[in-house]
């Protein structure tokens, strides 16, 4: 299996308006596969402008807030690049679209890396900034999922959520917890 990154991937629709997306960005060589489903705002951004910026950030509520409605985040512009990166990025990669592989379901865009840049120093691991990004993943698929799965892996991360999260974490986390919680009722309803 290729090995995959979490990043939040910018791009920018015909407008230039910026759309930040969580997105596992797939290592192909010295380049990334950007892997939208259909249909998705990052599918048709990379259609129309064949451009994007993964940005590397240890800021979890980014992931979190992406997928429970909280999408404003601060973007600032790369310099001698058409789509702005995350304003809070640890380091950001440029990529340009070299072709893509078309599916109905997942179509993969092939990206060359432009450049790189870094902004701030990694700080290491933390188990509750992975404990939220497998929960925002349970999220992104309560649709999918057995509702005992979702369950018993959120006792299992809740864990280090209590043992070691800071305040992000912690805001990141209950948003995600709020969403479950909001699911399952509508579905019982
Ligand atoms: C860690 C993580 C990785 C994700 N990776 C992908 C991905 O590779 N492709 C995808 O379409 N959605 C992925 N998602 C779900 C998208 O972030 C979510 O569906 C998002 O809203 C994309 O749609 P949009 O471009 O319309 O915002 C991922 C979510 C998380 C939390």
């Amino acid at each position: 299996m290729p090995m995959i990154r979490e990043t939040i991937v910018s791009t920018v629709d015909q407008a230039g308006r910026v759309h930040l997306a969580p997105i596992g960005i797939v290592a192909e060589g010295d380049g990334w596969i950007v892997a939208p489903f259909h249909p998705s705002t990052t599918l048709d951004n990379l259609r129309s402008t064949p451009f994007a910026v993964a940005n590397f950030t240890d800021d979890v509520r980014v992931f979190a807030g992406c997928l429970t409605g909280r999408r404003q985040w601060p973007t600032t512009p790369c310099d001698e690049f058409i789509v702005p990166r995350f304003a809070s990025a640890l380091a950001h990669a440029e990529l340009a679209v070299t072709h893509v592989t078309e599916d109905a379901q997942r179509p993969r865009f092939h990206c060359r890396v432009l450049r790189t840049v870094m902004h701030a120093p990694f700080k290491g691991f933390n188990r509750a900034q992975a404990a939220v990004v497998e929960a925002a993943i349970l999220v992104s698929r309560l649709g999918m999922l057995p509702r005992e799965k979702v369950e018993r892996e959120i006792s299992y991360l809740e864990i280090a959520i209590s043992k070691t999260a800071s305040a992000a974490e912690e805001e990141a986390w209950s948003w995600l917890m709020e969403a479950v919680r909001k699911f399952y009722a509508a579905t019982e309803r």
